[in-house]
C-alpha cells in the first residue's frame, strides 16, 4: 500500500498538525437573557445553566464572560405580558429596559460585540415577530416597526442589529432607516435563511413569547427547502446584510455550506435552544458525553462553513479551552 491515510493519525502531534478545523472563543456570540428588575438569575428549566438575568447581575455574568475570553454577546429581553400589544409599542420606547440595558453594558465594556435581536414577538400580545391582523401576518405594515426598533437599539449603543423576523425586504428598510438616522456604522446580522424548526421550543419558554395562535411557517422558511435560502441570501446582500445566518444549525449544516460556498459575505449560524437542550438532556442521562458532544457538534458547525457561531455552548467551551 502507497498510501495509509492512519499514518497522518498515528499520534496526537500529528493528529493536531494536520486538523482541518480549530475552533476558538473568537467564533463565539453568547446568547444572554434579560429581564426587568434587580437581583434576579433565574434558571430556564428546559435550558439547564442557562438564565435570565436582572441588568445587575447580568454585568457580572459579562466580566465573569470577558474574563473567559468571551467578547461579543447577543441579548433577547424577557418582557412582562402587561407591556405587550398588538404593534409591539414597548420595543421601542424610551423607557424600555432592554434599550437601557445596552447603553449600560456598551458603557460598562465598551471594546465588547453586543448583538440585538429584532423581531416583534417578545413584544408582541399574538406572539408573532410580525404585525398580526385577522389571522394575517402583515409583512410591508410590519418594517417600519422594525426599523423604529432597530433605530432605538442603534441609538443606545448596539453594535450589530440581528433581525430574526423574516419579513421580506426587512434588510433594506432597516438600512435605510439606520442611514438616515445617521447610524450608517451599525452593522445588520441578517437571520437570512431562518427555519420553521422545532428547535426553538425551550427559547420561547425563556421569552415566553410562542405565538398564540397558529404557527411561523408563513414568513420562516420550510425545512425542505434549500435552494430558497439562495434567494433569501441574495435579497439579503444586495439590502445591505453585513452577515448572513443559517438557524437552526445543526439541522441544517448543508444550507450553511451552500451559503458559504455562493457568498462572500460572513456566514454566522445559530445552534439553537433545542439543540442544546438535547446535548443536556441526553448528557444528564449518563447516554452522551456532554463535552466531547458539544464541542464535535460546534466543530461540525465551523467545518460546514460557519465564520460565527451563536451559542449557549459558548462558556462551556471557554472554560474547557482557557
Ligand atoms: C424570535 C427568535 C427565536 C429565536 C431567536 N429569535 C424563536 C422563534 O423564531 O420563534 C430562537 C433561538 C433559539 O431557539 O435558541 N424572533
Amino acid at each position: 500500500m502507497n498510501q495509509r491515510p492512519r499514518r497522518n493519525r498515528k499520534s496526537e502531534s500529528i493528529r493536531k498538525m494536520v486538523q482541518e478545523t480549530n475552533l476558538s472563543v473568537n467564533d463565539f456570540i453568547y446568547p444572554l437573557f434579560i429581564v426587568d428588575g434587580a437581583n434576579i438569575k433565574e434558571e430556564i428549566s428546559s435550558m439547564p445553566n442557562v438564565f435570565r438575568w436582572s441588568l445587575d447581575l447580568m454585568l457580572k455574568e459579562i466580566e465573569s464572560c470577558v474574563n473567559l475570553g468571551i467578547n461579543s454577546f447577543v441579548l433577547f429581553p424577557a418582557v412582562d405580558d402587561s407591556l405587550k400589544d398588538k404593534v409591539a409599542s414597548y420595543s421601542f420606547q424610551k423607557e424600555n429596559f432592554y434599550l437601557k440595558a445596552i447603553s449600560k453594558i456598551k458603557t460598562e465594556f465598551p471594546s465588547i460585540c453586543l448583538m440585538s435581536d429584532v423581531a416583534m414577538d417578545p413584544y408582541s400580545s399574538d406572539g408573532h415577530d410580525g404585525l398580526v391582523e385577522n389571522g394575517k401576518i402583515l409583512n410591508d405594515d410590519t418594517l417600519p416597526i422594525l426599523s423604529n426598533m432597530s433605530v432605538a437599539q442603534a441609538q443606545a449603543g448596539i453594535d450589530i442589529i440581528g433581525p430574526s423576523d423574516m419579513m421580506d425586504g426587512r434588510i433594506g428598510h432597516i438600512r435605510e432607516s439606520l442611514d438616515n438616522a445617521g447610524y450608517e456604522n451599525t452593522s445588520i446580522m441578517s437571520y437570512t435563511a431562518k427555519y420553521a424548526s422545532a428547535f426553538y421550543g425551550p427559547f420561547r419558554d425563556a421569552l415566553d413569547s410562542a405565538p398564540k395562535e397558529g404557527d411561523k411557517k408563513t414568513y420562516q422558511m420550510n425545512p425542505a427547502n434549500k435552494k430558497e435560502a439562495l434567494i433569501e441570501a441574495e435579497l439579503d446582500v444586495l439590502e445591505g446584510a453585513d452577515f448572513l445566518m443559517v438557524k437552526p444549525a445543526l439541522c441544517y449544516l448543508d444550507i450553511i455550506h451552500q451559503l458559504k460556498n455562493s457568498f462572500e459575505t460572513p456566514i454566522s449560524a445559530y445552534n439553537v435552544s433545542g439543540e442544546y437542550a438535547m446535548v443536556h438532556a441526553a448528557s444528564k442521562n449518563g447516554w452522551l458525553d456532554y463535552n466531547d458532544t458539544f464541542q464535535e457538534a460546534l466543530l461540525s458547525i465551523k467545518r460546514a462553513g460557519a465564520d460565527v457561531i451563536l451559542t449557549y455552548f459558548a462558556k462551556d467551551f471557554a472554560k474547557l479551552n482557557r
